[in-house]
């Protein structure tokens, strides 16, 4: 059993120990670190070492360290499983920070990531397994609208790292889907910075609860993965600081995070791990970050200049790195006080780490009750987008026929580092027979056995990942199974109503592309939806499409063939079952959407210049299409999307009134806006009601609307009313003003506009502001290094 020293104890023995310069060691206290074999290779060791360091010595610890540890623990320990790096003793953690014995400093373990933590679920020569839960996909959680029920996602995942012996997760993922074809945007949350921050600092908030780290990346502006390690993302201050910053600034004003993770990309000009502008003057000077900043593993091109950068720590590692800066430190290229600042920043949070303070892991975290909470936020962020005639919920009496290979294979989630090694997926089959449904069974063997055939053919078979087991699966897409119209009417004969489930994948590594099967739907899927609508409509039945999707697909073409949609999202491993809990009416649909689907894909603000140029290699993207990204660009240019950021229907109605605001719309530091939501229908619910701000445009120009607020009403049962209270600050109100480098209110009227959607407004009212509020000033920082022409509503 290890024991922990007495503060006082600890201290004395770090002074004779500093003093001496020796290395005390027998103290009862184990730590792991690497080290090279009689062969040359690393391995990982295990030692009994002193406890010396503490939150109070780490200023002397570091005047005790020499060079070459500083240059150590600046640098990871390299990629775990890969260039003859040992497997962690955390198996598929993909990083950690090396111990020094002789000052006492533990190592400490880093592992992915957004969707749940990724660990292997099964270790050599052991019977155990190490599965974790599944959640679901950012977006899901995102379109929760709902900061408590993120916060208990961000719990349940901080308690899973801190069980299986891990310090760090590297989530939440924040990125701006600036464009639907991004790779990765499942592991993102929205268009929008504001509810993309207010979401990533409550699960912030509900990982370190635990007393683990949590890591916001990718910072900033990696909104591709096209070339994701050289590409140089070109975009002005004013959309930086106002969208693609934003979301990383809220959350490190309201959350803390441990860590930030620089991205991979350029941004405009400079590596972002190499960027001083991004990672000092905006994250440490401009919004007072105190925690350590470590880079996208293998990111960047040169350690000194990310060492100067106030990038602190190098990931995964390679020796290289440790000696680069030890030969810049020795010929005077890079300040030793800047190594310093860096060490100083891992180490504060080496003795906050689970490791440090010994924790007994137990290796069984309660799945059973995170299953509960993934299962729930799932459905909750679930999102309505038609429901004619009342298609949904199913009737309990109603015989289903599922089409669609996702009822069996249902998606819980992207691939690549937001994978998690879930110990199941529930199918969309499973989900609906565990809540009491007749599925036409001849129909679902149909539909097994097309699958499980295919499943033999070497092109499908699943495989672990190409980056080996610990990434998951990679599970070749099978083309959706051909269905003839007879083999329709016979199920119709059988059935009460049709569910059609349309699947999509994507990850990281590649972007999705705008063709059949990724953003439009193929030839079978259409003539699938076609054909199943007009037999079933013709024997006046009903048919409900669920999207099970990590963003936006086209819809337009064929919505208006179903009676209903529903984008259950990738839900998680409780896939089925939270897909079944609103089909079922067990949970009343209360997600809204926080990111467009557009009618096409040319309708996407940065479709003409995404993933950059040139076409055929991409080397530069510039954001040309400026703040105007989703909603902001839609609104102000009068796009009609397919449906509208913010847009969501529920199985009851709601009424808005008495949108009113105090102080008689003067504003004076802050202004509280009120409106009254009633339940106007016969089930009860929960309604997102969402504030947009219509800036008057003075010296900057500003978008038609902009998300301020946004809160979710209690669960109303019908008739019942609740008063939703929003108060809005100066920064609420404010743009950026890159010329003056001033967060700014300019003098003006605002309209509030309170809505059930970004276009769907339900009462409006107004603030006046007599005179120009200059809210904060900031650095002069990121400006473009190339000149090009930001979009404007003013040409
Ligand atoms: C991803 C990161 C991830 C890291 C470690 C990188 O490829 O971009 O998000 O945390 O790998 O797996």
């Amino acid at each position: 059993m290890l024991k922990k020293m007495k503060k006082a104890k600890r201290k004395r023995l770090l002074a004779m120990a500093l003093a001496a310069g020796v290395t005390i060691s027998g103290l009862g206290y184990s730590t792991t670190s690497f080290a090279n074999d009689s062969t040359g290779n690393t391995v990982q060791v295990h030692n009994e070492v002193p406890k010396l360091i503490d939150a109070a010595s780490i200023n002397a610890v570091i005047g005790a360290m020499t060079l070459d540890e500083k240059a150590k623990i600046v640098v990871g320990v390299g990629m775990p499983g890969l260039f003859g790096i040992p497997k962690l003793s955390v198996a598929g953690a993909v990083g950690g920070t090396p111990a020094i014995e002789r000052l006492g400093i533990p190592a400490m373990f880093f592992a992915d990531g957004p969707a749940g933590l990724r660990i292997s679920p099964t270790r050599e020569g052991e019977t155990k397994t190490y599965y974790a839960t599944a959640f679901p996909i950012a977006t899901n959680l995102a379109s929760t609208w709902d900061t408590k029920i993120i916060e208990a996602v961000g719990k349940a995942q901080g308690k899973e790292v801190k069980e299986y012996g891990v310090d760090i997760l590297l989530a939440p993922a924040l990125n701006l889907h600036r464009n639907p074809l991004n790779g990765r945007n499942f592991e993102y949350f929205s268009e929008d910075p504001l509810i993309t921050g207010k979401m990533t600092a409550a699960l912030v908030n509900g990982i370190q609860s635990n007393e683990v780290g949590a890591t916001v990346k990718h910072f900033a502006a990696n909104n591709q993965e096209t070339n994701r390690f050289t590409i140089d993302t070109i975009v002005s201050e004013r959309a930086l600081r106002e969208l693609y910053l934003k979301g990383f600034e809220i959350a490190v004003k309201e959350s803390n995070p441990w860590a930030v993770m620089s991205s991979y990309n350029l941004l405009n000009g400079s590596p972002a791990s190499q960027n001083t502008e991004l990672l000092t003057t905006v994250l440490r000077d401009d919004w007072g970050y105190e925690g350590f900043v470590m880079t996208d593993w293998f990111a960047g091109t040169n350690p000194v200049d990310q060492m100067r950068a106030g990038n602190d720590l190098i990931m995964p590692g390679f020796p290289s790195s440790s000696t680069a800066i030890i030969n810049a430190v020795k010929d005077g290229s890079l300040d030793e006080s800047l190594l310093d600042r860096n060490v100083k920043n891992i180490l504060e949070f080496v003795v906050k780490s689970p490791n440090f303070k010994d924790y007994a892991n137990s290796d069984s975290p309660d799945l059973a009750a995170h299953a509960k909470v993934a299962r729930q936020a799932g459905a909750e962020g679930m999102v309505l987008l038609k429901n004619e005639d009342k298609a949904l919920p199913l009737k309990k009496e109603n015989k289903v026929a599922l089409f669609g290979n996702g009822q069996i294979e249902t998606v819980k989630g992207g691939t690549g580092s937001g994978d998690v090694n879930a110990a199941y997926t529930v199918s969309i089959v499973d989900g609906l027979t565990e809540a009491g449904y007749q599925l036409q069974e001849d129909l679902v063997n149909d539909y097994k056995d097309y699958i499980d055939t295919l499943r033999q053919q070497d092109e499908y078979k699943i495989k672990p990942s190409p980056w080996g087991e610990d990434f998951g699966k990679e599970i070749p897409i099978i083309p959706e199974k051909p269905l003839e119209v007879n083999e329709i009417t016979q199920v119709q004969e059988d059935t009460d109503t049709a569910v059609i489930v349309i699947d999509r994948n994507s990850g990281e590594s590649a972007d999705r592309q705008h063709v059949e099967g990724d953003y439009l739907l193929t030839d079978t899927e259409k003539e699938m939806i076609e054909n199943i609508s007009t037999v079933y409509h013709e024997a006046g039945k009903k048919v409900t499409v669920v999207l099970n999707i990590g963003g936006p697909i086209e819809v337009e073409s064929w919505k208006d063939k179903v009676d209903s949609i529903l984008v259950g999202w990738q839900p998680g491993q409780e896939a089925g079952y939270a897909i079944a809990d609103v089909l079922t009416g067990n949970v009343n649909p209360s997600g809204k959407l926080a990111t467009t689907f557009p009618k096409q894909y040319s309708d996407v603000p940065s479709a003409s210049n995404f993933p950059g140029t040139p076409a055929e290699n991409p080397t530069q993207v510039v954001y040309e299409e400026d703040i105007y990204v989703g909603y902001r660009y839609h609104s102000t240019f009068d796009v009609a999307p397919s449906y509208e950021f913010g847009y969501g229907l529920s199985y009851t109605t709601f009424e808005y009134s008495n949108v009113r605001v105090n102080k008689g719309g003067k504003f004076k530091d802050t202004i509280t806006v009120f409106a009254n939501i009633k339940n106007t229908g016969d089930v009860a619910g929960k309604e997102v009601v969402q504030l947009y701000v219509s800036a008057p445009d003075g010296e900057l120009e500003k978008p038609e609307i902009e998300l301020r607020a946004f809160d979710k009403t209690k669960e109303l049962k019908p008739n019942q009313s609740q008063l939703v209270t929003f108060e809005l600050d100066a920064m609420d109100l404010a743009s950026f003003d890159s010329e003056k480098d001033q967060w700014i209110v300019e003098k003006g009227v605002y309209e509030v506009r309170i809505g059930a959607s970004s276009e769907n407004i339900k009462g409006t009212t107004t603030i006046k502001v007599d005179k120009e509020i200059v809210v904060e000033e900031v650095n002069n920082a990121l400006e473009p290094n190339v000149a090009f022409d930001e979009l404007s509503k003013l040409n």
